[in-house]
């Protein structure tokens, strides 16, 4: 293992494909509720202790904004994350951080709702599409802020926020959860509809909650918000599992024709990513903290269009169109979330796939199988598609760009060598 611990500085994987996947692996903390649950404890007095924190380059990046922000956050131990505020937080966000990771604009909320004044630069487009954030500063303003945008920067300013009705035009997850935190300090009630309700969303809701928020869920995709006048700090919170990170495991367990456990998962929030698999043809079985899945079934074409929780989440798009490349049929994708999220089509192609991309729609056409080939990754999930083919295809393959992996998935060569993969960074 020892030897995979600082693969993440490496810049390419040697793969070499063929062998199928064996054992256990550990899911870690969801990449997803930490980020946002860090920029939260921008809100809350004293000190606060999380657990299941994932070793990643975003949760890195979110560390250094938090102590950039006069808020101390720091590991101190293999999962955990410590964090000390004094209440005194800034009011302007660096520049450098915020354009290295879309997710730093989380702290507009969480400043706005602390200071009443917060300057953020705008976080810009990216890998995966346009990824504006409207939906978030229509929401701020909506709970009485002036909104200012000049010079690359976001400008929020208000005296007293004030809760109302937030209807989101689209259920955003960021915009969500950056409402759910200003809210939270909001003067009365807010009511956030047509909310994100990813289990990431929920899990911000309970940190909040913890701290002292007053935040109902409203059955089908409401939050209903009572504002209160602080937050305190939380002396121990564990973060969920990493539902994309165990979905990623399984596919790769399926497409190399192996046998592995997942441990250390919550099963009900996997849900559309499992009918999936096994409408496909994937073996599983499904306890509630942990799934089997055996390949070696044959794979058929399946049809999916990615959609907001509960239905199947664009984060596993790429991963499952591996699975499908080789799957016997034609299948269907339609990806409704992010408008250029087929980057790792041509990287596939190179591999031997048979893929037409048509806009939004992409037809699989599955062939017997994958070819290895030298291969690039322009996003985190492109790259986890592209390791998980190159362990199914035949000969060796070099996948480029490894620093998109380390922002979202912890340790994966190393966890994927765990399991007798032949991966070796370079
Ligand atoms: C989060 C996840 C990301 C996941 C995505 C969708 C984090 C850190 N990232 O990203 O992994 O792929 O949810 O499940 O949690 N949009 C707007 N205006 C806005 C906000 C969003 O037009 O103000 C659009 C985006 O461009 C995108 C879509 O809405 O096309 C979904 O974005 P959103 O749900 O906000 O995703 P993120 O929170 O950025």
């Amino acid at each position: 293992m020892k030897g995979y611990q600082n693969s993440f500085e490496q810049s390419s994987l040697s793969v070499i494909g063929g062998t199928p996947l064996e054992g256990e692996v550990a899911i870690s903390g969801a990449k997803n509720s930490v980020l946002p649950i860090l920029a939260a404890s921008l809100m809350l007095s004293g000190k606060t202790r999380l657990h299941n924190v994932p070793h990643l380059k975003d949760v890195t990046v979110m560390l250094r904004m938090l102590n950039a922000l006069g808020v101390r956050a720091e590991f101190n131990h293999s999962d955990g994350v410590t964090i000390w505020n004094e209440k005194k937080v800034r009011h302007l966000a660096p520049y450098d951080l915020v354009t290295a990771m879309r997710a730093s604009f989380f702290v507009a909320g969480p400043i706005l709702a602390c200071r009443g004044y917060a300057k953020i630069p705008l976080p810009g487009g990216c890998s995966i599409g346009a990824r504006p954030v409207d939906i978030h500063l229509k929401g701020f303003e909506a709970l009485g802020a002036k909104v200012d945008i000049e010079h690359g920067f976001v400008g929020l300013k208000a005296d007293r926020l004030v809760g109302t009705r937030i209807p989101l035009s689209f259920p955003s997850v960021g915009a969500t959860e950056n409402l759910l935190m200003a809210a939270s300090l909001a003067e009365g009630e807010t009511v956030i509809e047509n909310a994100a309700i990813e289990p990431e969303v929920m899990d911000l809701m309970n940190f909040l909650n913890k701290g002292g928020a007053k935040i109902q869920f409203e059955v089908p995709n409401s939050f209903r918000i009572q504002g209160v006048s602080g937050l305190k700090g939380i002396d121990e919170y564990h973060v969920i599992p990493d539902r994309i990170e165990a979905g990623t495991f399984l596919v790769a367990g399926a497409l190399t024709g192996g046998d592995i456990r997942l441990t250390g998962v919550h099963s009900q929030d996997l849900g559309s990513v499992l009918a999936l698999l096994r409408q496909a043809g994937v073996h599983l079985d499904v306890e509630d903290t942990s799934i089997r899945v055996k390949g070696g079934t044959p794979l058929m074409a399946v049809d999916f269009e990615t959609e907001p929780f509960p239905g199947f989440p664009t984060d596993m798009q790429a991963q499952m169109m591996s699975l499908l490349c080789v799957a016997t049929g034609k299948s269907r994708i339609k990806e409704s979330i992010f408008e250029n999220r087929y980057r790792h089509v041509t990287e596939l192609s190179k591999m031997g796939a048979d893929i037409s991309v048509d806009g939004q729609d992409t037809i699989v056409t599955g062939v017997p199988e994958l070819n290895g080939a030298s291969v690039t990754m322009s996003d985190l999930r492109a790259g986890a598609a592209l390791v998980i083919s190159a362990l199914a295809a035949t000969g060796e393959s070099t996948v480029f760009g490894l620093s998109h992996l380390m922002r979202g998935y912890c340790d994966f060569p190393g966890k994927l060598a765990q399991l007798g993969a032949r991966i070796i960074p370079r």
